[in-house]
């Protein structure tokens, strides 16, 4: 059987997409009630990871563990990958001993070559274009809040992102219009833009994003490997920042998804996460567990 790869939100299918998420609401039920399957017994994950995580690793770590397998650590520092071995051979290895290979890379035509080598499934734990492991989880709680997403207006508003471009890819999927507000410079590139399927609008201000939106969503002004644009970044968002007033223009039902890591001051105004219409971010990064268990029992096991 073909493998199935997940580096984009594309590479399965809408109908496949609706699975994982069904798939993903009924893990959560059983992790709630500490039911758990050993669906993936003796499988094995590779996660590497060119750069830092809290919640891709421990999710993917510890979903692997409760579905009875288990997941490997790897950092390109204390692998032969550090000293020059290429991709496509690691790929070829890792093909011979794992059942899929997690990576988290800074360019994500490394994903591609690796994904072309490997023979076994090879999922984008975030790239420099996208991030589709994160989308799924946010997928999954605008279920649990609204039921259906289908429709929603989703304000992004900030940097036009890896994480903005697989917004635009899932309102191309999954229907919902996507309100996109970013200073002049810092737009998603074109091709993504693409992906929208015109599920998309562009606005010239924060609040004219925000108003009626039933989801307010955002991420860091500067991304890891940006740091050096920290200064010029702080600048160029003035104004930017989710304040509670920004809030108070949503729908009467609306939520706040962040994919954290979270910058108070930055991008958040300090303390946002004391109102109650922000807490939602914390089941979104808890469904980040439940999203890519099912996403790992789909590409391993079918
Ligand atoms: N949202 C997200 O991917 O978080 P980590 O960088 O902690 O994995
Ligand atoms: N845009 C952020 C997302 C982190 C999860 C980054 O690439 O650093």
């Amino acid at each position: 059987m073909a493998k199935t790869d997940f580096l984009t939100i594309n590479d399965l299918s809408q109908p496949a997409l609706f699975k994982v998420l069904q798939l993903a609401h009924s893990l959560k039920k059983d992790y709630q009630a500490r039911e758990f399957t050993r669906s993936l017994s003796q499988h094995v994950l590779a996660m590497i990871f060119e750069k830092s995580s809290t919640r891709t690793r421990v999710s993917f770590e510890a979903g692997m563990t409760q579905l009875g397998g288990s997941a490997i650590f790897l950092s390109p520092h204390d692998t032969q990958l550090g000293r020059g071995e290429p991709l496509e051979d690691t790929a070829r290895v890792l093909s011979e001993m794992v059942s899929a290979v997690l990576i988290r890379t800074d360019d994500h035509k490394k994903l591609v070559r690796f994904a072309n080598a490997a023979t076994i499934p090879v999922i984008n734990g975030l790239s420099d274009s996208c991030h589709p492991c994160q989308l799924l989880a946010d997928i999954q709680t605008m279920q649990d809040v609204f039921g259906d997403v289908q429709g929603l207006k989703v304000a992004w508003i900030g940097d036009g992102n890896n994480v903005c471009h697989s917004y635009l890819e899932a309102a191309g999927i999954f229907g919902f219009e996507l309100i996109i507000a970013t200073p002049p410079g810092y737009e998603p590139a074109a091709e993504w833009i693409d992906q929208a399927n015109g599920n998309v609008v562009f606005v010239d201000s924060p609040q004219d994003a925000a108003r009626h939106a039933h989801v307010i969503t955002t991420d860091v002004w500067a991304s890891m490997g940006q740091e050096d644009e920290t200064d010029e970044r702080l600048n160029a968002f003035d104004g930017y920042q989710i304040t509670p007033e920004l809030l108070d223009l949503a729908a009467d039902n609306a939520c706040f998804l962040h994919c954290l890591p979270a910058h108070e001051g930055e991008e958040i105004a300090p303390n946002l996460f004391s109102d109650p219409r922000t807490h939602t971010v914390w089941a979104q990064a808890g469904n980040r567990l439940h999203a890519q268990k099912a996403l790992l029992e789909y590409l391993i096991i079918g």
